[in-house]
């Protein structure tokens, strides 16, 4: 197969995944999940919407949570560095035919909502109000103690159209999974470890999952023994394991009360060489000694996108 050509000089820079716009039923569990288990902090919160951020994040939120009727994915958000790259961005969208509208969103600067060739709602900001980074603080670390969003996975049909266009705004390919001869699985990454965003080929746009970084692989079995003492063992679905795939994390799902899947995982490598060349897997990839292949839910059981 034929992978696109690297475009390492990119007219616009989106640096990472940033952020992730969710909608659930009752905020209170949410805020259970999130704060007391996996260690997230408030930055602010509302009677309808809580805006939270991991122990090193340095800006006010990487996980917006808004009340809703049905639990569903709004929007992931990715930044840019500065605000002359957010308009190249906007007229880049435009001219590939997407849909593009600045909007005004509390704690971001200026904001661009647009879809890409999947269907999935994005946006983009070059700035968002600072918070102090709390990883200095040993009092605030508790349950896993996240500390940063990392990546986003969608799934889709359009694995190769998405691979052609984040490629073409200067995504580097990290990893890739072939099945009998199909791109399965595509894994794209800014900022200089193997995703940002990650593609895969199943019924969509939906949302697969989203992860945050933990400091130690012994957090992964911390949170797990919290889920049991609080009788919550059904919401840790996959793991805590190794990736013996791509990434080669240690890992571990959880599912939050509305059905949200969040990845936890302690370590990633840096790929940002020019010899970095996009390692090829052959699916089934999920090894680890013998085979530990995800449960079916894992891969069947994701999260739609809200009507817009
Ligand atoms: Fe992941």
């Amino acid at each position: 197969m034929q992978l696109p050509t690297p475009v390492y000089k990119p007219a616009f820079n989106i640096t990472r995944a940033s952020h992730l716009v969710s909608r659930v039923r009752d905020l209170g569990a949410s805020r259970a999940f999130y704060c007391d288990l996996l260690g997230l902090v408030v930055s602010d919160e509302t009677a309808d919407t809580l805006w939270l951020r991991g122990l090193e994040e340095a800006c006010h939120h990487s996980l917006v949570l808004k009340v809703g009727e049905q639990p569903a994915a709004e929007r992931i958000g990715m930044r840019v560095l500065t605000e002359e790259d957010l308009d190249l961005v906007q007229a880049h969208f435009a001219a590939a035919g997407f849909p593009t509208a600045f909007v005004e969103v509390p704690y971001q600067g200026r904001t661009l909502h647009t879809t890409d060739p999947a269907g999935t709602p994005l946006e983009f900001c070059a700035t968002m109000e600072p918070r102090e980074r709390l990883f200095a603080h040993a009092d605030r670390y508790h349950g896993a103690c996240a500390l940063r969003l990392d990546h986003f996975q969608i799934v889709t049909p359009q694995v190769r159209e998405s691979l052609d266009f984040y490629n073409g705004m200067g995504f580097r390919l990290s990893e890739y999974v072939m099945a009998k001869g199909s791109l399965e699985m595509v894994f794209l990454q800014r900022k200089g470890n193997p995703h940002d965003i990650v593609f895969a080929n199943r019924a969509g746009p939906r949302l697969h999952h989203c992860a945050y970084q933990v400091p130690e692989t012994h957090h992964l079995m911390h949170v797990c023994d919290l889920f049991v003492v609080k009788d919550r063992e059904g919401q840790v679905e996959f793991g805590p394991a190794r990736h013996f795939s791509p990434g080669l994390a240690r890992f571990l799902y959880l599912r939050d009360p509305d059905g949200h899947r969040v990845e936890l995982f302690p370590s990633h490598y840096h790929t940002i060489d020019i010899e970095d060349a996009p390692v090829e897997w052959e699916a089934p990839a999920f090894k680890v000694g013998g085979w530990i292949v995800p449960p079916d839910r894992w891969w069947n059981d994701t999260m739609a996108f809200a009507p817009r």
